[in-house]
């Protein structure tokens, strides 16, 4: 599926990624004015839509975009880039943007333009091996909980990580660990499960908020929602990261320094396997009562 074509909704109209043409006046392209969702399916049924769609509606609220599709036009939207992917594992990719105005001005365009609306889908790869990352300094804006299309800091970040043969970075704000470049974190620390609160600071991973729900409906593990300090990461019992494409990904090397000790060192630990074996199920009965 990756080499062929892949259709795309953009504005109202139908292409394929070797069509698909945006305007250079694009807010989203002069500006990064945006916002965006990754909503993954698997075996062909959303997994997490009301939550991301609450989340998409957050972030175009916090930048003052107005909704530029109902529900059910998204879900109409949705189902033709589903349509054929049955067995398949994929992430629908959305973003909104503030639209194209000629006039660049940092100022909104008066009146409004109608938002710039673009929809596609792509295979989501494999687990692929754990995961192995370096630390990094945390220099997003002061908003990490809007999904902005801005993405800068994350991507230098991300590759920063891959230059030195890792996969993920994960970031450090006054020595406090908010997330990573495109993950949420979680570590165990003294049988605890130690995870950022949500806020400013980080995105509200949808992952995130669903595994801490079963996590708390099962009573699986303690639970606290609170940085975790760089000092207490290098000394965590288990590290693992969340996402919509990855679920659980297990930590097992945090700058060059496996993660754990005795027979768990560098490997994925015992709570990381029991929550993830938790989380699938829970990921399969919503696609049974889908
Ligand atoms: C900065 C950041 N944190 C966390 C996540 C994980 O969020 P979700 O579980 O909704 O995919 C992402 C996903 O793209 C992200 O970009």
């Amino acid at each position: 599926m990756s080499d062929a074509p892949r259709p795309v909704y953009l504005n109202g109209e139908w292409c394929d990624t070797a069509t698909a043409r945006v305007s250079a006046f694009d807010r989203g392209y002069l500006f990064g004015d945006g916002v965006y969702e990754v909503i993954p399916a698997f075996g062909g049924r959303l997994f997490g839509l009301a939550e991301h769609m609450a989340r998409l509606s957050r972030s175009l609220a916090a930048i003052g975009i107005t909704e530029p599709l109902a529900a059910s036009q998204w879900q109409g939207v949705f189902d033709r880039l589903l349509d054929g992917h049955d067995g398949q594992d994929v992430a629908i990719y959305l973003q909104v943007t503030r639209g194209a105005s000629e006039r660049r001005d940092h100022a909104w365009p008066v009146p409004a333009v109608e938002p710039g609306v673009m929809a596609t889908v792509s295979p989501i790869g494999g687990p692929g091996r754990d995961a192995r990352v370096i630390t990094a300094p945390d220099q997003r804006w002061a908003r990490c909980d809007i999904k902005s299309i801005n993405l800068l800091p994350n991507t230098m970040a991300r590759q920063q990580a891959f230059e030195q043969g890792c996969d993920e970075a994960v970031l450090v704000r006054d020595g406090l660990v908010t997330e990573g470049a495109a993950t949420n974190l979680f570590a165990v620390l003294d049988g605890r499960l130690v995870t950022a609160p949500t806020g400013p600071q980080i995105l509200p991973g949808i992952t995130r908020g669903l595994l801490l729900d079963v996590v708390r409906h099962q009573t699986l593990v303690e639970v606290e929602e609170s940085f975790v300090s760089l000092g207490a990461l290098s000394r965590a019992d288990e590290v693992f990261l969340t996402s919509s494409t990855k679920d659980l990904w297990p930590v097992v090397e945090i700058d060059g320094r496996s993660v754990g000790r005795g027979e768990h060192a560098g490997k994925a630990g015992p709570i990381t396997r029991r929550l993830d074996r938790a989380f699938q199920a829970f990921k399969q009965s919503q696609r049974s009562s889908a």
